[in-house]
């Protein structure tokens, strides 16, 4: 069967699923406090649907899976799901983001199932302002789950920190400090606005891009450059000399690296979505459940592939456009 390589010759190898659009937090980036699921339980796709969509991807090229959400550890049976990814043949790496609120509960039922990578996103280290993030008060369960993480033998375990002028601004060098005492790769992700959340609205400031945040987080020491293997993500590397960790910098506004982007995403509602942030999006539950072939399944996945723009455009005059929010689409 032919591979999945779009008009760019960009070889689409890595599928992230999202298995919820449900999620136990608040991000005030991400949803509004009165958020109602839009998803009933049947228009969400079932395991079987979605293994069986992976196994048909597979066979088109796709080798690496991560599995997100909403809050994927609120969907029950999601570590036998896990599991069941892991044996899939062809599947190489299976990971999970997280918000890290349940992790502890279930941290050696997720390694059990065959996950070794892991991402947590913690924008702060601070319990007040977690809650002002979040508009939750789960800062201890959250740390608490990062910690069994790094015991339980996940490596490595990345840290996902959203920069936002005003609220974390001023706390990114201590967290960036966190990667001398701990082996954590902390990644700080440029704020895309999307999903009319509150941050974005009511934040006129410019944005906290990339080299504000390695200026800032500087004065702690020299950074070197780690070099990137052929399989990372978009994070540019850094090391603090003498520290365990990584430090790393996601800009999808300050520097495009859509040329080299290898994702699509699979939505909790069965559309198949060949950019982030693109609204562009192919319908897989409704042939599925029509009955359809494995050969018009992989013909989806080509069309999606046909369909992948070159790059985002959120930083031209359109950037609303793009319209669901993080917790649909899965990050
Ligand atoms: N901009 C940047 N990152 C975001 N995330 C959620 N919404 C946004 C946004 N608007 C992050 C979460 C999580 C990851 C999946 O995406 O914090 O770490
Ligand atoms: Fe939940 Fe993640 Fe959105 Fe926060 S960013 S509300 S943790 S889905």
């Amino acid at each position: 069967m032919a591979n999945l390589i779009d008009r760019y010759n960009r070889h689409l190898n890595y599928l992230r699923i999202s298995v919820t659009d449900r999620c136990n937090l608040r991000c005030i980036y991400c949803l509004p406090e009165e958020f109602l699921p839009m998803l009933s339980h049947s228009d969400i796709l079932t395991y079987e649907e979605i293994l069986r969509i992976v196994r048909i991807g597979v066979r088109l090229g796709i080798s690496k899976v991560r599995v997100t959400g909403g809050e994927p550890l609120v969907r029950k049976g999601v570590c036998e799901f896990l599991r069941a990814l892991s044996e899939i043949e062809g599947i190489s790496d299976v990971s999970l983001t997280t918000n890290g609120v349940f992790l502890k509960d279930k941290i050696h039922e997720i390694r059990a199932a065959g996950v070794r990578r892991i991402n947590i996103s913690l924008d702060t280290l601070d319990r007040e302002k977690f809650m002002r993030i979040t508009r939750r008060d789960n800062f201890k369960e959250v740390w608490e789950g990062i910690e069994m993480a790094q015991e339980s033998g996940f490596d490595p375990i990345k840290i996902n920190v959203v920069a936002l002028r005003g609220i974390n601004d001023e706390e990114l060098t201590d967290i960036a400090a966190l990667s001398f005492s701990y082996p954590f790769h902390i990644r700080f992700i440029e704020h895309m606005p999307m999903g009319n959340s509150e941050f974005s609205i009511q934040n006129s400031d410019p944005p906290l891009l990339a080299p504000e945040i390695m200026t800032r987080i500087s004065v702690l020491g020299k950074l070197n450059p780690v070099k990137n293997c052929v399989n990372d993500g978009p994070a540019d590397r850094f090391r603090f000399e003498g520290a365990k960790g990584e430090v790393g910098v996601i800009r999808p506004l300050s520097h495009h690296f859509c040329y080299k982007c290898n994702r699509l995403r699979l939505t909790a509602s069965g559309q198949l979505r060949a950019c982030l942030l693109s609204d562009y999006q192919e319908d897989m539950k409704t042939p599925l459940r029509n009955g359809c072939s494995d050969e018009e399944v992989a013909n989806i996945f080509l069309r999606a592939v046909r369909m992948k723009p070159l790059e985002h455009r959120l930083n031209s005059e359109n950037a609303e456009s793009i319209s669901s929010p993080m917790s649909a689409i899965g990050g």
